[in-house]
């Protein structure tokens, strides 16, 4: 067996030997417009899976199939080297966001370009670009003949629309996805010069609300002032769902947040987190927020509501003069431990519907849920994770608690009884779901770096 430094100086050659070509490989997915939330893009969601369903088969799996669900298809694969050996399974997703606002790009969503270091592309960090450094991590490992465990894949075309059909199948493939640990890469991390793992994903409770008025629009001089306005009264109504020190006034919103100790705060104030560099980036002078809590702690332990988007009346060009008989809100909630999505939904339902005065009628619709995850850092997994962090960082990393869902998450662990490894590389930088989405190539070579030395350290632990 070779000595994992001897190890490290392959895998590391090996990268740096192929990166142009790993960064093609990468380019020719990121064309490819899989917009899961878009009836329009369907035919490329499932090119984009035969497209991973390709190059996971040249980069060695000796297995490798494509699951169609009701929805978009999961592609699976694996490397089974010796069934005596730990298996890892491997999650990420190949759907991406809608690209729109398109005028906001410098360059065209899915016509991937370099810039100062950066890929510019839809997806390229959120997922296509983490999801295939596994893929090229396998290709490192078995062309190094460093390969220490056998390796599945399992990914998916519905995680940016809640990955309904993935719990289908995680629940009926038991068998197939016995595995010893989940390992994912769709987070970010701190920054490059302090590199962290997440350890924490919030839930979701995503609905829609319809307001409504008179049945038909109105002209805004004949009525205006006689008829409850939808937009007017949406608009208060959303105001009512905060109160002045930013706090959910959703009753029993809070009840069942996890609270925690102030040795565990302790720790999260010591994460050195740039509120300077945050607000720069941002171009904001202040950050906004529930009173008493920090921006980590925000995004980390405490939950959150937000208007995603909202509609109604005449947004066309120039004025006219109309009363609608609609308006309409896409409203998101951000979960914590303990609380739970379908409550959470109902207890909006219930106060949004109270708060509505009678001259207008309220729909509300859910759309789809997360369940909150938290993943153990006293686990083999974090502890070699943490050692090939310190290869080839030269840093332990921080565990930290993100802001964003992955719904599976927690499924790995009721469903599969399996912890996950959230072994993200992006940063806040990287701007996700937004225009010029980006994903530095020292990010993508580090990450696929990293990935192959977490396998020969989670290796050599498991067989103490
Ligand atoms: N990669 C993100 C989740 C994420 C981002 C986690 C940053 C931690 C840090 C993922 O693809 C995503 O955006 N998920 C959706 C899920 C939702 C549609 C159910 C989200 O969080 O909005
Ligand atoms: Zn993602």
């Amino acid at each position: 067996m070779k000595e994992t430094t001897s190890k490290k100086a392959e895998i590391l050659d090996y990268v740096e030997a192929n990166k142009d070509r790993f960064i093609e490989e990468l380019f020719e997915l990121l064309r490819i417009p899989s917009v899961s939330a878009d009836k329009k893009f369907h035919g490329d969601v499932k090119r984009a899976a035969e497209y991973v369903k390709k190059q996971l088969l040249e980069a060695g799996v000796d297995r490798a199939e494509i699951h169609p669900t009701k929805g978009h298809p999961i592609v699976y694969a694996e490397k089974i080297i010796d069934e005596n050996l730990p298996t890892v399974l491997v999650y990420g997703h190949y759907d991406v966001q809608p690209a729109d606002p398109y005028e906001l790009w410098d360059s065209p969503p899915f016509e991937p370009v370099v810039k100062d270091g950066k890929i510019y592309a839809r997806g390229a960090a959120d997922d296509k670009g983490q999801m295939y450094m596994h893929v090229k991590a396998l290709e490192t490992m078995l062309q190094t003949d460093t390969l220490p465990c056998n390796i599945k894949f399992m990914i998916e075309g519905e995680e940016e629309v809640g990955s309904e059909n993935l719990e289908i199948f995680i629940k009926e493939k038991k068998d197939l996805l016995k595995a010893d640990l989940i390992l994912v890469s769709d987070t970010s991390m701190l920054s490059n010069e302090n590199p962290s793992i997440c350890v924490g994903l919030r839930g979701l409770s995503y609905l829609e609300v319809e307001v409504t008025g008179p049945d038909k629009d109105l002209h805004s001089g004949m009525y205006g002032g006689a008829v409850a306005n939808p937009i007017n009264i949406l608009s208060k109504m959303i105001g009512q769902l905060q109160d002045d020190h930013n706090r959910v006034t959703i009753p029993g919103f809070y009840d069942k947040v996890q609270e925690l100790s102030a040795e565990e705060r302790e720790v999260i104030k010591k994460i050195p987190f740039d509120v300077e560099r945050y607000k720069k980036e941002l171009n904001i002078d202040e950050i906004h927020g529930e009173e008493g809590f920090s921006t980590l702690e925000r995004t980390g332990i405490r939950p959150s509501l937000d208007v995603n988007g909202i509609w109604g009346g005449y947004t066309g060009e120039g004025a006219k003069t109309v009363l609608p008989s609609k308006a309409y809100a896409k409203i998101s909630m951000r979960l914590v431990p303990n609380q739970d999505h379908h409550e959470i939904t109902r207890l909006f339902t219930e106060y949004f519907q109270s708060i509505a005065p009678k001259s207008v009628k309220v729909k509300v619709t859910p759309h789809h849920g997360a369940i909150p995850a938290l993943t153990p850092t006293d686990s083999v997994a974090f502890q070699a994770a943490s050692d090939a962090f310190d290869s080839v960082w030269g840093k332990r990393p921080i565990p930290i608690r993100e802001g964003g869902s992955i719904p599976i998450v927690a499924l790995f662990k009721s469903e599969l009884e399996l912890d996950s490894l959230l072994l993200g590389f992006g940063l806040d930088s990287d701007v996700i779901h937004s225009p010029n989405e980006n994903y530095g190539i020292f990010n993508y070579t580090r990450g696929i770096e990293t990935i192959s030395m977490f396998y020969q350290h989670y290796a050599d632990k498991m067989k103490k």
